[in-house]
């Protein structure tokens, strides 16, 4: 039997398939290409595959001879270090895995006994969290997501460039401006969903998280 090529896709939403059109050229292209495809956020939708993240489970079961393959692994950091967590795990040599990881990282934690919090008290828009019934005022320059981490409010990320939608919250008074939305579509907008890790407030605003 021929070599297998492997393209394993972690999809954060199913209203956008990312590049489907090019992963379809490339199957077409070569027929040893097998594609398997999680969606982690499947809520309200027809998908009937995998969902969630990547697991040891799922690996093994649509890669075949996981432990003799050469892997390369591509994304945002979080999905990257669990990913890589599992490759241990099963036993996968460090040398065998290839990595390239785009987004911005995780903010490093604060050392033992310091504050990641700003010294300077904020003077920005208030921002209340409606599902933590907690408000604070925001930092100039800070993002919701940013705000939130401050506040210990818990709202899921991965990208943090505005790609990957994660982050999304919804939004039920205010507005935001957001450097990149591309996660975001039409009906998103309409329903005042934002990107926490965009969103910067124009003025006081309240998001369900
Ligand atoms: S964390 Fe990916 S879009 Fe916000």
């Amino acid at each position: 039997m021929g070599r297998r090529h492997l393209l394993y896709l972690h999809v954060p939403h199913s209203g956008r398939l990312h590049f489907a059109d090019e992963v379809a050229a490339l199957q077409h292209r070569n027929p040893k290409l097998h594609v398997a495809v999680t969606i982690s956020k499947a809520e309200g939708t027809d998908w009937k595959g995998p969902r969630g993240r990547l697991t040891k489970d799922l690996l093994m079961q649509t890669v075949p001879n996981l432990v003799s393959r050469r892997i390369h692994l591509c994304g945002p950091p979080s999905m990257m270090d669990s990913t890589k967590a599992i490759l241990t795990e099963l036993g996968i040599p460090p040398d065998r895995v290839k990595t390239e990881a785009f987004g911005a990282p995780k903010p490093a934690p604060a050392a033992a006994g310091t504050t990641a919090k700003p010294t300077a008290p904020a003077t920005g828009p208030l921002v209340t969290f409606s599902k933590n019934n907690k408000s604070s005022k925001i930092h100039e320059g800070q993002t919701v997501l940013e705000l939130s981490e401050e506040l210990g409010i818990g709202i899921d990320f991965s990208c943090r460039v505005g790609t990957c939608g994660l982050c999304k919250v919804k939004m039920t008074s205010g507005e935001v401006e957001m450097a990149v939305q591309d996660a975001l579509d039409a009906d998103d907008i309409a329903n005042k969903i934002i990107l926490a890790c965009q969103a910067k407030p124009k003025g006081d605003i309240a998001v369900e998280a």
